[in-house]
Formats: C-alpha cells, sequence, structure tokens
C-alpha cells in the first residue's frame, strides 16, 4: 500500500514540479497562492483522483470531524506504543511534536537514536529533541513540567537501522518486538552526493533491517516508511502512483513505455549494486575511498535514472520493503521538499540541511540540494 499527499513547488534547482496525490498528479504550481486557486477549480480534478482519495467520515452529528477529531489518525495514534527513527532529524523531530501534542494519550515512544551507549543515547534524546525550540509548544499541553512529563513516554534506544539487529541490546529488542503497534521509520542519509556505501546502508539496507524487526513484533499495526517523491522520474505527466519492484529501474521503465529494445538497457541488481560498492572499497587506497565512493554513488544513479545517490538509494530501499513486507501492513509516505513548519506548532521552524530563503527575496538551496 502507497500513501501519498507530496507537494512541490517550481523553485529553480529541484525537479520535478510537480503535486502528486493518489494516483500521480502532475502540475506546474508556482506558488501557495496558485495552488489555493488549482485545488478550489474542481474542474482540474484529473479523472481518477476521486476515487484514490479516502472520502473523510460524513459530516454530521457525531462524526470525528464535527468534534473537530479530523479523520481519525489523533485516534488512531492514541493509547498505541511506537518505535521511531530518524528522530533527532528534522521531519522525526516534527513528527513527534505533532503526535506528543495531538495525542497527548500516546503509549512509550522507543526513538531509536545513533550512540555508543544507553547514556549517549539519553543524552541526545534530551539535548536534541526534548530541549528543542520546536517542543517547547508542548508546553501548552503538558504545562510546566512539560519536560519530565514527555521525557516519561520517551525511551532512548541506542541503534543503527544500518545494522542487521539494529544494534539493540537485546533485552531491549525484546521488550519493543513485545509492545510496539506502530514503526515509523524517518531515518536516512538525507545528502544528495552521500558516498554509496554511507547511503546504501542507511537508505537501502536500512528499511529492510527495521522491516525483519517488524516481522518480530506481535502487534504491529503498522510500518510507515518514509521516502521520497523523487524515487520517481520526475516527468511532468500523470502516472498512476505504483510501487517500485525489484529490478526496474527508471531507465527500464521509460524504455518500456516507449516498447524499445531492452537489452541495451542496465538491469538493476541490488545486491550487485551492494557487490560493487564494496569491491570498489577494497581496491582503493584509504585516502581516496570518500571520493570515490561519492563518484560511484553519483555514477550509479545515473545509470539507472536517478539525479542523485539519495534518490537512488531510497528507491532501493523502496523496492526491498515492498518486495519483504509480507502481511506487515506497509504505508509508504511520499513527500517532495518540506521547507519549514507551515502553521504549526508555529510558523517557519526549520531545522538541518533543509532550504532557506535569502532575505532579497530569492529562493536558495543549501547544500543537500544544490546538487541535483
Ligand atoms: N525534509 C525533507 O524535505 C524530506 C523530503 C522528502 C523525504 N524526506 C525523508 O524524510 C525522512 C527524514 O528526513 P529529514 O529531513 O528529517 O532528514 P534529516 O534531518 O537528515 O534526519 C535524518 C535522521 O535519520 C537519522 N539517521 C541517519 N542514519 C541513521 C542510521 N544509520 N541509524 C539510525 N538513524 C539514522 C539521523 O540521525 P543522526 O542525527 O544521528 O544523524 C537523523 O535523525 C528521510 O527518510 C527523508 O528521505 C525528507
Amino acid at each position: 500500500m502507497i500513501s501519498s499527499l507530496s507537494i512541490n513547488f517550481s523553485f529553480p534547482l529541484l525537479k520535478p514540479q510537480t503535486i502528486h496525490y493518489g494516483p500521480f498528479k502532475t502540475i506546474n504550481i508556482k506558488n501557495r497562492s496558485q495552488m489555493k486557486n488549482y485545488f478550489s477549480d474542481n474542474k482540474k480534478q484529473p479523472k481518477g483522483i476521486n476515487g484514490s482519495v479516502v472520502p473523510s467520515p460524513k459530516r454530521g452529528n457525531g462524526s470525528e470531524r464535527e468534534r473537530g477529531q479530523g479523520i481519525g489518525i489523533a485516534k488512531f495514534l492514541q493509547g498505541k506504543n511506537y518505535l521511531v527513527t530518524g528522530a533527532t532529524g528534522f521531519l522525526g523531530k516534527v513528527f513527534l511534536e505533532k503526535m506528543l501534542r495531538t495525542a497527548p494519550d500516546v503509549g512509550q515512544i522507543f526513538v531509536l537514536i545513533k550512540a555508543k551507549d544507553k547514556e549517549a543515547a539519553l543524552n541526545r534524546l534530551k539535548t536534541e529533541i526534548i530541549d528543542s525550540e520546536l517542543l517547547k509548544s508542548l508546553e501548552e499541553v503538558y504545562g510546566k513540567n512539560y519536560k519530565t512529563l514527555v521525557m516519561s513516554k520517551l525511551v532512548a534506544v541506542p541503534g543503527c537501522v544500518c545494522e542487521y539487529d539494529l544494534g539493540m541490546d537485546p533485552l531491549r529488542a525484546n521488550e519493543i518486538a513485545a509492545k510496539v503497534n506502530v514503526i515509523v521509520n524517518s531515518a536516512a542519509s538525507t545528502k544528495f552526493d552521500e558516498r554509496y556505501d554511507v547511503a546504501l546502508n542507511s537508505n537501502t539496507k536500512g528499511p529492510s533491517h527495521l522491516l525483519n524487526f517488524a516481522k518480530s513484533c506481535k502487534n504491529i499495526c503498522l510500518f510507515l516508511h518514509i521516502s521520497t517523491a523523487y524515487v520517481s522520474d520526475g516527468e511532468a505527466k500523470i502516472i498512476q502512483e505504483s510501487p517500485l519492484c525489484m529490478g526496474e529501474s527508471n531507465v527500464s521503465r521509460k524504455r518500456n513505455n516507449i516498447s524499445e529494445n531492452q537489452t541495451s538497457v542496465p538491469s538493476l541488481d541490488i545486491d550487485n549494486e551492494m557487490r560493487l560498492a564494496t569491491n570498489i572499497m577494497e581496491l582503493v587506497n584509504d585516502s581516496e575511498v570518500a571520493k570515490e565512493m561519492k563518484i560511484l554513488g553519483l555514477e550509479r544513479a545515473k545509470i539507472h535514472g536517478w539525479p542523485n545517490t539519495y534518490s537512488f538509494t531510497k528507491a532501493m530501499g523502496e523496492m526491498i520493503i515492498t518486495s519483504l513486507k509480507g502481511d506487515i501492513p506497509l504505508a509508504i509516505v511520499r513527500p517532495t521538499v518540506i521547507g519549514s513548519t507551515y502553521k504549526e506548532p508555529f510558523p517557519g521552524w526549520i531545522e538541518g540541511n533543509s532550504f532557506h530563503i535569502i532575505r532579497n527575496g530569492k529562493e536558495k538551496w543549501s547544500d543537500r540540494a544544490n546538487l541535483s
């Protein structure tokens, strides 16, 4: 199952310039007011969109919407136990804040954090998450002691998605497997030109390690994986949104569409990509390895039709979890570029490598985006 709502404005350096919802609908939108106008004109809704949007409960007495509870997400969140990755990052932190604010009755939230031990993970939880400006809004919900109350819900778990067992202490892993209902994977290496070996480990293998762990969680009811809209080829056209299949590259997809001879298309074999990275690492000098791995990632991405190492390794991560999911309820969300918070808990919160706006009114992308 793929659920997707992705919006991207036409800033100069990034492609695709798309709005995706349900089956991909692709249009050019230059600013928020154009977007508002677009959506207010129902005639512009493409065929097929209606069927793809899950209708919210009917208005009327007693509906969740009527009671100000949206479509039931906050209700779903309540009382459940979570394992969240990537919470020291931009999006993961926003997710945690929103969850703690809108569903204060959530159960325990295990937060997987890269750290050498429990103490170091706890320290990162406190300094990078709890003490963040973003979480101050929780004072309105939990009162002056919000930090203590929030800490009682969050459990710092040292670990790393690159490791097969997530690097978790086995006792803690058993406890999480027994308790957890929802896994949210926001961990990723988000540098566009990351070393190929590093990006393969966190973006391609990482999600599969987490999915394997999900299979040991007896009460799992959702595995939510955050991907990126740029796993698609980004051409301006209407396409049916679909999962990425193993072995299918952006190059082969395009060739399929125009019915060309497939023999010249390089096949995408994920195991092969991993072996290639390992082999080349062994061949080059230590002093050259970082540079060579960066170059290799970008080269491999281009060969298979992706613009950079990040979107290519994220695409392969999707392929693996889709093929391995078995009966795990899997949702893949594909956002485009998230600039900052829009309204909640306050407008304009931003962190890390996302783009920033220069004072003279011109948009400029920071290091993460300047490779596209
Ligand atoms: N922000 C956007 O515009 C955007 C758009 C589309 C999709 N996404 C997706 O949304 C997710 C979050 O993005 P973001 O902007 O929040 O990225 P971010 O700020 O770079 O955060 C990445 C998070 O992943 C963690 N992480 C990286 N490697 C890990 C590993 N091996 N094990 C455990 N944790 C690891 C990082 O931990 P450390 O702090 O220890 O490094 C950090 O918490 C990613 O999957 C990204 O692909 C983001």
